[in-house]
């Protein structure tokens, strides 16, 4: 039997899912997501799903590949109706250590189970140092329309620090080539505030991103998972831990400069050059509506029932061979959870929350927050006093978390 995690109901084995959950399927946007488990080497500060090879000796990505390919069967028979996917989205992990051959195979295994919508977006992340202009050749040719590929830095002795192993450069140089290639939405992910780091180092970084001309930049502060070997260098005395006033400086000057060359935030860590570049999966996430995750630990939600996958990928491709759901648990969302999360992640976007949709209590709070400078003052307000919004002003998007704790 799946083992449940903390929180979670059991998951049925069959995976099934209540009519409740499946009801309106298809009149709501819907999103696949595709986790690969696989990198070439662990950075210090990560504490996602994956595994170096040498710590795999029971999974390979051919094993991986044969158990999603079952795992897209499942989300058929389970889903029951066509509902063709609007977005894909390849994570990890690192998909491109997969050669494009296989993403290609992926791609076209979504293709031939649950069908891709005319106008799909087809992301894939890619770690700069295993990309090449063949490769994102051959990635656009199958069908891929985004690359997002994690640059972080462009300081070489931050790089360091994070345990990545591309060049300075490259990161820069290998968005250069997908563009070349043809993809018009690229995306570079950017980290602040790691230990070290300058002002000069985060400007430097930004400048390789605007020169590179791409569409779309994530940028996140540098989070210190428990667990993970840039802790231990914390904890040890070895590196001091990111500062938050010092956090908060490198956010300003991130959205100082992305803005001045035009590109500008939609969703608290993310900024692109027009709505047309905004990563219309994760809006779909922002928005609370369905999705499917594949592979080991990908979490998915269709309708109010969420669930996520055991974590191994020895484990995962073993459940799907004995011809059950891969789930290690799964929760059903109440109509008060649902309106929770609507606020936390509505929040963060540009286009904000409606007032309206709060408590009277939560209303006078975001009057409040507005008259703090955290929310829009003009926003709130609304036109003639109607159809206000909660928008997050510059301060109010330092302190998102604070502010939407006070708007629950
Ligand atoms: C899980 S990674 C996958 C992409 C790809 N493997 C890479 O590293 O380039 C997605 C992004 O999450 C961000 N990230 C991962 N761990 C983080 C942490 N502890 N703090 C801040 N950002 C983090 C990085 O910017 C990274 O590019
Ligand atoms: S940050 Fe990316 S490359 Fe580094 S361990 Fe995490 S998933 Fe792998």
């Amino acid at each position: 039997m799946p083992s449940a995690l903390p929180d979670g109901d059991e998951a049925p084995i069959d995976g099934t899912l209540p009519e409740s959950a499946l009801r309106g399927l298809g009149h709501r946007p819907f999103g696949v997501y595709l986790h690969v488990p696989f990198c070439a080497t662990r950075c210090g500060y990560c504490d996602f799903n994956t595994y170096t090879f040498g710590e795999l000796t029971t999974a390979s990505p051919s094993s991986w590949l044969a158990a999603v390919r079952e795992e897209l069967a499942l989300a058929v028979r389970v889903l029951g109706t066509p509902v063709p996917a609007n977005t894909v989205f390849v994570g990890g992990g690192t998909p491109s250590l997969l050669g494009a051959e296989t993403l290609s195979d992926l791609l076209n295994a979504v293709r031939d189970t649950v069908g891709l919508a005319a106008d799909v977006e087809v992301t894939t992340e890619s770690n700069p140092e295993s990309t090449s202009p063949e490769f994102f050749d051959a990635i656009r040719a199958a069908g891929y329309t985004r690359v997002s590929l994690g640059m972080q830095s462009a300081a070489p002795h931050v790089l360091a620090t994070l345990d990545r192993t591309h060049t300075p450069g490259r990161a820069a140089a290998a968005a250069r080539e997908a563009r070349r290639a043809g993809f018009e939405h690229v995306n570079l992910d950017l980290i602040y505030g790691t230990p070290g780091e300058t002002s000069a180092d985060l400007a430097s970084s930004v400048d390789a991103v605007l020169a590179a001309g791409v569409d779309h930049v994530s940028a996140y502060a540098l989070i210190v998972e428990e667990g993970t070997a840039l802790a231990r260098r914390i904890k040890r005395g070895d590196l001091p831990a990111p500062d938050d006033d010092v956090l908060a400086d490198r956010y300003e000057q991130v959205d100082r400069a992305l803005s001045a060359a035009g590109l500008h935030w939609y969703e608290v860590s993310n900024w692109a050059t027009e709505p047309k570049a905004w990563c219309q999966h994760n809006l779909a996430y922002w928005y609370g509506t369905d999705w499917w995750g594949a592979g080991p630990g990908a979490h998915s939600h269709v309708g109010g029932v969420r669930w996520w996958n055991v974590k191994h990928p020895a484990r995962y491709a073993s459940m799907l061979a004995a011809g059950n759901s891969p789930a290690a648990a799964r929760e059903t969302l109440t109509a008060e959870d649902q309106r929770l999360e609507r606020v936390m992640l509505r929040l963060r976007l540009v286009d904000g929350l409606p007032v309206d949709f709060l408590s009277a209590q939560a209303q006078q709070e975001a009057r409040r927050a507005a008259s703090e400078g955290l929310l829009d003052e003009a926003a709130v307000a609304g036109v003639n006093g109607r159809f206000g919004r909660c928008v997050l002003t510059l301060k109010g998007r330092l302190l998102a978390d604070a502010v939407v704790r006070r708007l629950t």
